[in-house]
């Protein structure tokens, strides 16, 4: 039996100005799995990942983690549960006036761990992703290519239960999108529940690291062959 990741349990989401964007959508998103999710520009694939990740509340339906109904709780506990979500947002949202370390080191904050710790495993995410000589700089000093992979050491540093990734390898090429999925891969076989947003052809031919795909279309969901 699979163990519970995320889910969506008729799962609605209306804009302000009363735009339908998701419509009682029903999906699975096992822990130890990685899923992709596709679908046209505007069609709502942000919208779901924020919603996952606790970041925006549904109009209708819920969201459940780890069995749980984590988008019924209030705000307070909702916020310590997304601890456990590591993001990297199709913006980046980078802060600018942060170094790359520092940037990287904030999902650590509301967590007591060793300054050593923290030191390796910052250290660990800048030599994979290729930035050891970067801790220091400003995001603005960087390529789009190396600003996405801060973006994803930010995501990872915590090593996150939930691990939410929206058109996370736009600004990558062939090479890094191999070194990426391979992350993607490791981060479901060591339990984590991935939910990937993209329409990057290199990853819908991805097909060993997707246990599922999922198309979005006019608010709603279906499951690709
Ligand atoms: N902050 C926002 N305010 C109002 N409408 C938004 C906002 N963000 C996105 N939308 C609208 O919500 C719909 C879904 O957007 P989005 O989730 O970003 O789609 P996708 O990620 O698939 O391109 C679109 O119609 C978009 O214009
Ligand atoms: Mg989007």
């Amino acid at each position: 039996m699979s163990r519970p990741g995320l889910s969506c349990h008729q799962l609605t989401f209306q804009r302000a100005c009363g735009k339908t964007v998701l419509d009682r959508i029903d999906a699975e998103f096992e822990a130890g799995g990685a899923i992709l999710l596709t679908g046209e520009t505007g069609a709502g694939k942000s919208t779901l990942l924020h919603l996952l990740g606790g970041m925006l509340q549904p109009t209708g339906g819920e969201v459940w983690a780890g069995g749980r109904p984590v988008s019924r709780w209030p705000a307070l506990h909702r916020d310590i549960w997304r601890r456990q979500v590591g993001m990297v947002f199709q913006h980046l949202h980078l802060v600018p006036d942060l170094s790359v370390e520092e940037n990287i080191l904030l999902p650590c904050i509301p967590h007591a761990l060793s300054w050593q710790l923290l030191a390796r495993r910052v250290g660990a995410w800048l030599g994979r992703f290729d930035l050891a000589g970067s801790g220091q700089a400003k995001p603005h000093l960087l390529s789009g290519g190396q600003r996405q992979r801060v973006a994803w050491a930010r995501a990872l540093v915590m090593q996150p239960r939930y691990l939410l990734l929206d058109e996370p390898t736009a600004f990558q090429d062939d090479g890094w999108v191999h070194g990426l999925l391979d992350v993607l891969a490791e981060t479901a076989a060591s339990g984590g529940c991935v939910v990937v947003s993209s329409h990057d052809v290199r990853l819908r031919k991805a097909d060993s690291v997707f246990q599922r795909k999922y198309h979005l279309s006019r608010g709603r969901l279906e499951v690709l062959p």
